[in-house]
């Protein structure tokens, strides 16, 4: 099967060898083809949910796949025990839920050597957090789907400086990377910011030293284009 450019980002993060979780894998495209490029690693395809364990569990039947790839149902990496992986995938949901399902089980999250997101939103949050828990950001890729550009993150253990706000929003790596859609993604994190300073300045008492700040936000988004 092939997978569209966003998942194809996500495989290309994980280790060749890596024994991989795919966090709320639904359709479990993912899983199967990781499980595909390496029949001797251990994959397993966990989601919250029956439907997507349903759906996971058909495409592997499907494709002759139904012993090589665990289906899981549980939350988070509480469908794992320590030490079975040593890198988790979760893709396609908000920053913020991937921080709290990485938060809820420390011992589980503890024992990984690499984790691999692609946030649909809240970035800055998610980097932010990866950094204060003692991870950083090792790479990172931008890859487009019916014209969507998604970002993708792969994070390993290890302290680094923070990266001011602004890099957390757009990416550390990917800054330095300025791979070719680096340019329409500052473009849209900078369309999106001018979208909520109007949102604003239409309100009855606008907030103007935040409206100043946002000002400041979107000058360092805008040098970022060089
Ligand atoms: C939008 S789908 C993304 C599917 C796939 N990872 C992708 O990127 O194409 C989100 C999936 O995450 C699952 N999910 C949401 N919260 C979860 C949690 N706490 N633990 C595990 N799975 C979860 C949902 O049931 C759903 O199947």
């Amino acid at each position: 099967m092939l997978l569209d450019d966003r998942l194809e980002a996500v495989a290309a993060f994980v280790e060749a060898g890596a024994a991989v979780a795919d966090i709320g894998t639904d359709h479990g495209y993912l899983a199967m083809e990781l499980k595909r490029r390496d029949s001797s690693r251990r994959v397993i395809a966990a989601d919250k949910n029956g439907g997507p364990c349903g759906a996971a569990r058909k495409t592997l039947r499907e494709n002759g796949m139904e012993q090589a790839v665990e289906v899981r149902q549980g939350d988070g990496l509480a469908a794992l025990a320590a030490g079975e992986v040593d890198t988790v995938c979760i893709a396609g949901m908000g920053g913020k839920l991937i921080t709290d399902i990485l938060a809820a089980q420390p011992e589980i999250f503890a024992g990984l050597k690499c984790v691999v997101l692609q946030p649909q939103n809240a970035f800055g949050v998610l980097r932010g957090w990866l950094y204060e828990h003692g991870w950083h950001i090792e790479d990172e890729a931008l890859a487009k789907v019916d014209g969507r550009v998604y970002q993708i993150i792969r994070s390993v253990p290890g302290k680094a400086a923070m990266p001011p706000g602004q890099e957390l929003l757009i990416g550390p790596v990917l800054l330095k990377k300025r791979p070719e859609l680096f340019r329409e993604h500052v473009e849209n994190n900078l369309e999106a910011l001018a979208k909520v300073m109007a949102g604003m300045r239409k309100g009855s008492s606008p907030d103007r030293k935040r409206l100043q700040e946002l000002e400041k936000d979107m000058e360092k988004l805008e040098a970022m284009l060089g």
